[in-house]
Parts: C-alpha cells; structure tokens; sequence
C-alpha cells in the first residue's frame, strides 16, 4: 500500500516516526508568518503570501499521502479585510493562482474541495475560481481539502443562533432540541469531524476568531516556524506530537 512505503521512507529519513494507527482524521491550520518571513528577506509582505501558496501545496499532498481525511486551512479571516488593499487583492487572486495550476493534481488524487466563510463578499473572480473547484471535485472521495476563506467563527455563529431562533419560530425546533448536536448541525462545518488536531505556525499562541466551537477538544500544536518554511517534515512532528496526547474528552484515561 502507498501509505505503508511511506510510513517506512520516512523513518528511513530520520524524520519524526509516526504510526499509521491515530491519524488524525481532521487537521486544521492556522497558516501565520507570511509576513514574517518575507520581511526577513526584505521583501514585500506579498511574496510571503506566495511563497505560503507553495507551502500549501506541499501540506495538501503530505495530509494526502497519510491518510488524512480533511485539512481546513485558514486562508482569509473575515478580520482580514482591515488590511492595505495591496495586500487583500493579491490574497484574493491567490486560490485562483493556486488552483488554476493544481486543481488537475486534485482531481487526479481524488481531493475535494470545499470552503467554509462568506463567499457572497468574495471578489467574483476569487468566486468562480472557488466554485469552480468545489464543483469539478465534487464526486471526489478522498481528502476534503476545506478552505477557511473569509471565515469567523464568531459570524458562524451569530448566523448559526439566528438560524436557530428562526426555525423555532417556525415550530420545525423545540427548545429542548437545542442541544450541543443541533447547534454543530447549524454551522459551516456540520457535515465534518471536529478537529482533532490544531497546527498554528509562526509562534503566535492565540485562535484569531478560528473554529471556536470546533476546537473544544483539539489537540493543539504551536510551533515558531514561519508558515513558508513549513514542511512535510513539520507537519509530522506535530502529528507525531499528537499521537503522543492522550485525549479524555473531560473523563478519565
Ligand atoms: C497570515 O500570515 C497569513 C494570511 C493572512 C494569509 C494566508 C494565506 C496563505 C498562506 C496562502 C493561501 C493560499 C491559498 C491557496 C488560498 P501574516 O501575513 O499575518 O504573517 P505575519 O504575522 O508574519 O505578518
């Protein structure tokens, strides 16, 4: 099997040993340090965003090949808007950039792709170039590749509880049906496992209006290393690091 070679090349490599059993079924990242790391080699803050569109790629195949089932990258935050529009523009133009290039690759290994966050506020060409993707992908089984894309969980939910309150006025829910199940059935990610593992790069320690709910019982793993310079290798000494937690959900182990 393609996973089983690779689990044995890695090790051959020295890299961090994982094993095949306790992969996390769902990875979400919060991408940081673009910027970073396009200031340290005096260049504009745009080309840390490109240079992280390459990083993505790398981070699509590696959760691919080990047998990932969704990997949600936070690419745009609803906050994200506050920025110098130079710099908006050009991350609006990236997942087209992205997918214009890899979307074949995505078909071709069985990746779906879906997006959770506003995409009526979306440049149309940023769009097009999203639904375009989700729609050629669609009948795709494999990895859900999920872009967070002008995304806030704290919109999600203001929407989820307006949608709520609006079926209770339509008597299609009680009061007692709102539970924890029913409130997940009403955000963007209801048709998806909750993250089992957080990766946020760059050092910053903190969630940035990202998957609030979701992340209740996420493992999380913070490392400094700058988006762009993230690898496959990273990426399995935090699912290395992950396999080594021990998750109680609030009981006992
Ligand atoms: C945070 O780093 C990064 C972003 C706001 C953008 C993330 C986008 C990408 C990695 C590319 C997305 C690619 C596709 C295909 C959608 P920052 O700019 O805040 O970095 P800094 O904290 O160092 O300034």
């Amino acid at each position: 099997m393609a996973h089983k070679q690779w689990f044995w090349q890695s090790k051959n490599a020295g890299e961090p040993v994982i094993s095949e059993e306790g992969i996390p079924a769902h990875i979400a990242i919060i991408m940081d340090g673009n910027g970073r790391w396009a200031k340290k080699r005096a260049l504009p803050r745009i080309a840390g965003h490109n240079e992280g569109m390459k990083t993505v790629r790398e981070i699509t195949r590696a959760a691919n090949r080990l047998g990932v089932k969704v990997l949600t990258l936070y690419a745009f935050s609803t906050e994200n808007w506050k920025r110098p529009k130079l710099e908006v523009d050009f991350l609006m133009k990236l997942p087209e950039e992205f997918l214009s290039t890899f979307l074949p690759e995505l078909i071709e290994e069985n990746v779906r792709v879906e997006m959770i966050g506003d995409m009526e506020q979306l440049p149309a060409h940023t769009r097009r170039a999203v639904q375009n993707a989700i729609d050629r992908t669609a009948e795709n089984n494999g990895l859900i590749l999920n872009f967070a894309l002008n995304y806030g969980s704290r919109i999600e939910l203001v929407q989820a509880v307006r949608s709520i309150l609006k079926d209770v006025q339509a008597g299609t829910l009680s009061e007692q049906d709102i539970t924890d199940e029913a409130v997940s059935r009403y955000l963007m990610t209801s048709h998806l496992p909750e993250p089992d593992l957080l990766i946020r790069t760059s050092g910053e320690h903190r969630l940035s209006n990202f998957m609030l709910w979701q992340l209740a019982y996420t493992e999380f793993f913070f490392t400094d290393v700058l988006w762009p310079d993230f690898s496959e290798k990273h990426l399995l000494e935090a699912v290395a690091s992950y396999q080594k937690r021990s998750r109680r959900f609030g009981g006992l182990s």
